[in-house]
């Protein structure tokens, strides 16, 4: 029933997990290095352009069908038309799979916040990393189970269940509440010893320095487009989940605004610690900074022990600070993530919260098994290349074309102006319409391309084809026998009523 579907306690609530969805590890070592690779302060133009007219744009329609429809994204999409749920499925069942690997790292980043303690990495932490921690092997050798990263994956499960059992308010709104404050000062301590660091205003100036000739290049539009989507967790089903449990009356547009500003200044913060510290590592050892400048994977678990080691003395506090900063800041993602498949669940069968949960809590951690072997970062590596790539972007490019042209746009937009004190005009049409479903059509066509031409990473074909097009494949297939399943009659019962 509509009328006991959880709730929000607070409007402050709401965006702090909306946030703390939001806030990620993309923040954290995807954005600086975007940054610094695709024209320095420059990148900031399209980067802001792409916020403007496709994330804020899309959060206002993810938020305003969420809370219209008060259901997950299987729900919402039901309440548009039958066959449209599909769609709403295949959201949710990447997101339950990007929760699988997405676990994997901060379980990582858990075990590297003990290693801190004692700089455990020892001086080469890139043979420490792939040899003695993850024991990393080829395809198709999984060599044997780590303990260690196993006990994180418990850890990390453990808290994303106990937080879930609690519910909308109590557990993720209370958890919500200390992991945005608790990330804030992490970062901010950082950030004050990355930019005091000597050598620290040479990495900024590199990381920041424009180069506007990149705004010619397409390819770097195209990029900020994409991480604007991945970095507001778009595409995903769980803005669309998390606003459903809004009360009646809430101000959807300038939630959308507070959101995706909040997560900017999240980067902004993160760019500037991690140039800082990066800069200082360039001068301490002599060298350009082009040659520790990096990214993802590579950034948090090799180039940072580095610095750490490098630091001029509180080594294990800065260590355990980063890491803690990566773990606070993957696990408000992942119990987002959880939530959206979550809730998909409990609304399709009609399950209760506490069963629901323990169900997807366990089968999910049994699942992120296999990135405790050997073979575990290969595939990270190879799922996270093919469900970013294509499960984002084709679900994004869907919602565009189904609201924009096979439904009405303008009963979400009647919607969310009725509820918002800032209203949104025809700029948003217009961006959903044509530049938005534009710019992901382009970039969906142009990486098939690509794909179809390299074997990405230099895998086994293989590999690419079950891990990779297979997994995208199956997931569909899954979606539509997920949508085919009938609902619990009280459910649908509502679906109708609310037609
Ligand atoms: N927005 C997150 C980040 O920037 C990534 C993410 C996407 C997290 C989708 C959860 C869901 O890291
Ligand atoms: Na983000």
């Amino acid at each position: 029933n509509v009328e006991n579907r959880d709730q929000w306690g607070s409007r402050l609530g709401f965006i702090l997990a909306a946030v703390g969805s939001a806030v990620g590890l993309g923040n954290i070592w995807r954005f600086p290095y975007m940054v610094y690779e695709n024209g320095g302060g420059a990148f900031l133009l399209p980067y802001f352009f792409a916020v403007l007219t496709a994330g804020i744009p899309m959060l206002v329609l993810e938020m305003g069908l969420g809370h219209k429809m008060r259901g997950s994204a299987p729900l919402a999409f039901r309440k548009i038309k039958e066959k449209y749920e599909t769609l709403g499925w295949w959201a949710v069942l990447v997101t339950a799979v990007v929760t699988v690997y997405y676990s994997v790292i901060v379980a990582w980043a858990v075990n590297y916040m003990v290693f801190a303690v004692k700089q455990s990495w020892g001086a080469d932490p890139n043979a420490f990393f792939f040899k003695d921690y993850l024991g990393a092997t080829g395809f198709w050798d999984f060599g044997s189970i780590k303990t260690n990263v196993l006990l994180g994956l418990a850890v990390v499960w453990g808290i994303t269940y106990v937080i879930l059992y609690n519910g909308i308010k109590e557990g993720i709104e209370k958890a919500s509440k200390i992991f945005m404050p608790l990330l804030i000062v992490l970062l901010g301590v950082m950030v004050v010893r990355g930019v005091t660091l000597p050598g620290a205003i040479e990495g900024l100036n590199h990381f920041l320095e424009p180069d506007f000739s990149v705004l010619k290049d397409y390819n770097v539009w195209v990029s900020a487009y994409g991480q604007v989507f991945f970095t507001l967790s778009l595409g995903f089903g769980i803005m669309i989940a998390y606003s459903s449990y809004l009360p009646k009356k809430s101000d959807v547009v300038n939630n959308a605004f507070i959101t995706a500003f909040a997560n900017c200044g999240f980067s902004f913060l993160s760019g500037f610690a991690v140039f800082g510290i990066l800069g200082y590592m360039a001068q301490a050892q002599g060298v350009p900074i082009n040659e520790v400048a990096s990214g993802g994977i590579g950034l948090a678990f090799i180039v940072f022990p580095k610095a750490i080691n490098l630091l001029p003395g509180m080594n294990s506090f800065f260590g355990i600070l980063f890491f803690m900063s990566l773990v606070v800041a993957g696990l408000s993602s992942i119990i987002s993530l959880v939530e959206a498949f979550t809730s998909s669940i409990m609304d399709k069968f009609k399950m209760t919260r506490k069963k629901a949960v323990t169900v997807v809590s366990l089968g999910g951690f049994l699942c992120t098994i296999v990135f405790a072997t050997g073979l575990g970062i290969s595939i990270l590596d190879l799922v996270d290349h093919f469900l970013n790539n294509y499960g984002l972007a084709v679900v994004g490019l869907a919602e565009c074309i189904i609201l924009g042209y096979l439904w009405k746009l303008t009963t979400v937009k009647e919607h969310v102006n009725q509820v918002s004190d800032f209203k949104v005009g025809n700029w948003w049409d217009i961006s959903i319409k044509y530049i938005t479903s534009i710019v992901l059509g382009y970039m969906l066509i142009m990486k098939v391309k690509t794909e179809l031409t390299v074997a990405y990473g230099g895998y086994p074909t293989s590999a690419l084809m079950t891990l990779g097009w297979g997994l995208v494949i199956g997931l569909l297939v899954l979606a539509y026998v997920m949508k085919n399943i009938s609902w619990n009659e009280d459910v649908l019962l509502n679906v109708d009523a609310a037609k």
